[in-house]
Parts: structure tokens; sequence; C-alpha cells
């Protein structure tokens, strides 16, 4: 799909998106909007390299690709100074490759907070009162009649509520935290520090009775030692919103009972995803211009 055909400066999109402001944004700067229609849901580097052909100025480009070396090489080859990340994680990114090769890169902080807060929250009830357990026990016709012990919650979700939330910070001691935690929400990015922040040890260390929630990256759990931990403590509940082999779920876990499992879609709200991709495209105009000496023009 192409948009403003004539248009002097070339910015492909890997994925159609929300909205048409994002669009509009960049052709009132002159661009050329082209935007990849191909139905895979994850491209790979070969197919991205033919996107950006010989000539293209920038690229907005989603979390699911591998943004490294070659693809900045290709990039800057073809004359392009921007990449915009439309996820605020930006760990499918490397940006000392970008740097190498001149490209600046963005993401897009702040317009999905309250949204991931929400679906953190969301989880975290589910996770409480047996929302999915529940779901499924009704679809089953297993449900015969009220009993004072059928699917009593566990964990004091809505208590909790009402406590002063805890941030752990990373100068301070991760495990004390862990101990009197009711819900733990896993936040940070993923990076070398991060990855399998929860492990056996620290998930040992948890109350028997917590929640824990991921909606940041899937390798911050190492979840195969969660799959262990939830069949070992069937009190513990987990809502996990991303997966370390994502798309895929460690061989066990989609069986267990105390975990409720969705697919990335902490910022899945029409304004947020329209919010993310105006961003994006903000910031291929910022990366462009910002070295020209001639104010908003592409250098
Ligand atoms: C992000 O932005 O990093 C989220 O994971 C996807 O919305």
């Amino acid at each position: 799909e192409v948009w403003n055909p004539s248009g002097k400066y070339r910015v492909v999109s890997t994925k159609s998106m929300p909205g048409t402001r994002w669009i509009n944004l960049l052709v009132q700067q002159d661009c050329r909007v082209e935007i990849c229609t191909e139905k895979k849901t994850i491209l790979s580097v070969e197919d991205i390299i033919a996107l950006i052909g010989n000539k293209c100025d920038g690229v907005i480009g989603q979390l699911t690709e591998d943004w490294g070396e070659t693809l900045f090489s290709a990039l800057s080859k073809a004359g392009g100074k921007a990449f915009s990340n439309m996820a605020v994680g930006y760990n499918n990114v490397d940006v000392e490759a970008a740097t190498k090769y001149g490209v600046a890169v963005g993401n897009t902080p702040g317009v999905l907070t309250e949204t991931t807060a929400e679906l953190a929250a969301s989880l975290s009830l589910a996770a409480s009162r047996r929302i999915v357990e529940a779901d499924g026990f009704m679809r089953a016709g297993l449900y015969d009649g009220w009993l004072p012990h059928l699917l009593k919650a566990y964990g004091q979700f809505l208590k909790a509520s009402g406590e002063q939330p805890v941030t752990w910070k990373r100068a301070s001691s991760m495990d004390e935290v862990l101990q009197v935690a009711d819900v733990i929400s896993l936040h940070p990015i993923l990076d070398k520090t991060t990855y399998h922040l929860i492990n056996k040890e620290r998930l040992s260390k948890m109350k028997k009775e917590a929640i824990l929630i991921n909606c940041s990256r899937g390798p911050v759990v190492d979840e195969e030692a969660l799959v262990e931990h939830l069949k070992q403590n069937p009190m513990f509940r987990v809502g996990l919103d991303v997966f370390e082999d994502e798309p895929y779920m460690k061989p066990g876990l989609a069986d267990m009972k105390n975990a409720i499992v969705v697919p990335h879609i902490a910022s899945a709200s029409k304004w947020t995803r329209e919010g993310m991709v105006t961003l994006a495209a903000l910031n291929v105009l910022d990366c462009q211009f910002r070295s020209s000496k001639k104010g908003r023009q592409f250098s």
C-alpha cells in the first residue's frame, strides 16, 4: 500500500498500523509512505531487506523483527537515517549496530503505561478470583450447584490493592520485596541484567499464595522454572502476557490451572495503539530531521 507516491522521502512501515494520523504526519513532510501488506505475522531479515530496497529514508518496524547489524547496514546503504520501533521495549534492536551505521533509533515510551497497568491489574484480579478456571468449569458442564468451597479465591488481592505498592529499585534488595509481596508485577526492559530475573531461587522466596504478573518480556522469567513452581505450588498464581519463546509456551504451561496466559495484548487498546504509531511516525521525522541544519528538512 502506497501513500503520496510522489513524496520525496521514502518511509517504509513493515506492518499495517491503526488509524491514518501517522500517515498524514509523514505525508505532510513530503514522505512517500509504503506499508507492507504481507500476511506473515513475523517478517524475516530477508523480507525486510527486500522492503528497504535501494532507497529508504526511514523504517517503522515492530518488536517481532530482528534489527541488528544486517538490517542497519542495509538501511544505511539505502540512505536511511531513522529506525522507529513501534514499542516501548527495544530488546529487538541492536542500538550499538544502529549507531555504527549512523541510524537513529526511536521507541514509544509513555503512551502505553496506563493500558499496560490496566492489563496487569486485570490479570491480577482474574488470577486471584480464578476467573479463567471458573469459566472453564462452567463450559465443561461441571457446575451442578452452589457449594461453600467451590472455586474459593486464593490470596487477598483486594487487601493487597489497599496496601501501599512497593517498587523495587535496582539498588535495593529484590528478595525483600519478593518475600512480602502479595502481587508482583514485572515491568523492566529486557537486557543482560534482567534475563531470568525471576528464577527458581527467587520463585521459592515468594509467598505460596502470591500472584506473579509479567507484562514486560518473556525471558525476564525462567519459564521452565515457573512451570515447575506452578506444579509444586497450586495456590501460586501467574498472569502472563509475554513468553520466553514467544509466540510459543514452554511445555506444561498451557496445562496449568493456576496460570492465565494472554497473547501480548498489554497495549492493545485503540487509543494506545494509535498513540504508539503516531509517536513512531514522529520519531522517524525527528531522527531524519535532527541532523539537518536547514530546519525540518531531511539532511
Ligand atoms: C511494547 O511496547 O514494548 C509492548 O510490549 C508492546 O506494546
